[in-house]
């Protein structure tokens, strides 16, 4: 079975309305690949504006989180709904920054990973290791927890749609991208985990993404491997590098 490729940027905390406008005009000729996904996750007070921006393009708009609430008393936060109704078709969940400094745990992530399946939003659901954690060589067992505890009670059938992005921290932002080998081996090691957990069409359906200093330089490599069906790109998604890392079979 052939998974097709899905490329998203993950934009962080850059890029005001405008700016925003401004940067997908000046990715709009470079970013066309009809064999792949191509996503563009933004702030999300940039997802109005970027929606329209990309109107009549392959590019989808992501947001960078929700919350699991439908609607009603919680200051500052954005519903799946809303999302939705803006035009959202993925949500980052699970990012390490979100783990990391604002203490989202598995059982809030597994609260959001329902949500937005229930309201038509695809999620990008993000894991990985520290750099103590794959030094003590405990990888795959950080990830297996991850995965088991963010997809408690979801089903075979969303979990086919589902995409997973397999991002070592310590690669996040660093420059050190993990090598193919390294990347492939946990990517692989996700998939026979939802073998596990699901059946074997649910883990070849699921598509695993690579993120972590993923640059136009070494894309082609990684996306080369048989378990590397995409990736989450930080920094290099905000120039035009990100054209290159989507035509990389070019
Ligand atoms: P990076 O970020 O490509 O800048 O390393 C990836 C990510 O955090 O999704």
């Amino acid at each position: 079975m052939s998974r097709r490729k899905i490329i998203a940027g993950n934009w962080k905390m850059n890029k005001s309305p405008s700016e925003a406008v401004a940067l997908v005009n000046e990715l709009k000729d470079l970013v066309n690949n009809d064999e792949v996904d191509v996503v563009y996750c933004v702030p999300a007070i940039d997802i109005v504006p970027v929606v329209e921006a990309v109107k009549g393009s392959n590019v989808a708009v992501g947001a960078e989180n929700m919350y699991f609430e439908e609607s009603g008393a919680y200051t500052g936060e954005i519903a799946a709904p809303m999302l939705k109704d803006a035009g959202v078709k993925y949500v980052i969940l699970g990012h390490s920054e979100r783990r990391d400094y604002f203490k989202e745990d598995d059982v809030l992530l597994n609260k959001k990973v329902k949500k937005a399946f229930e309201s038509g939003i695809t999620p990008i659901l993000c894991c990985g290791e520290s750099l103590e954690q794959r030094e003590l060589g405990v990888t795959m067992d950080w990830i297996r927890l991850q995965i088991k505890s963010d997809l408690d009670g979801v089903t075979a059938e969303q979990v086919k749609t589902l995409v997973i992005a397999y991002e070592p921290i310590w690669a996040i932002g660093t420059g050190k991208t993990a090598t193919a080998e390294q990347a492939q081996e946990v990517c692989k090691g996700i998939r026979d985990l939802i073998a596990e957990m699901y059946d074997e069409a649910t883990a070849e359906a699921v598509r695993i993404q690579y993120g972590g200093s993923m640059n136009a330089s070494n894309a082609a490599e990684l996306l080369a491997k048989p378990d590397i069906d995409g990736g989450l790109i930080g920094g290099a998604s905000l120039k035009p590098d990100f054209g290159k890392i989507v035509n990389y079979n070019k």
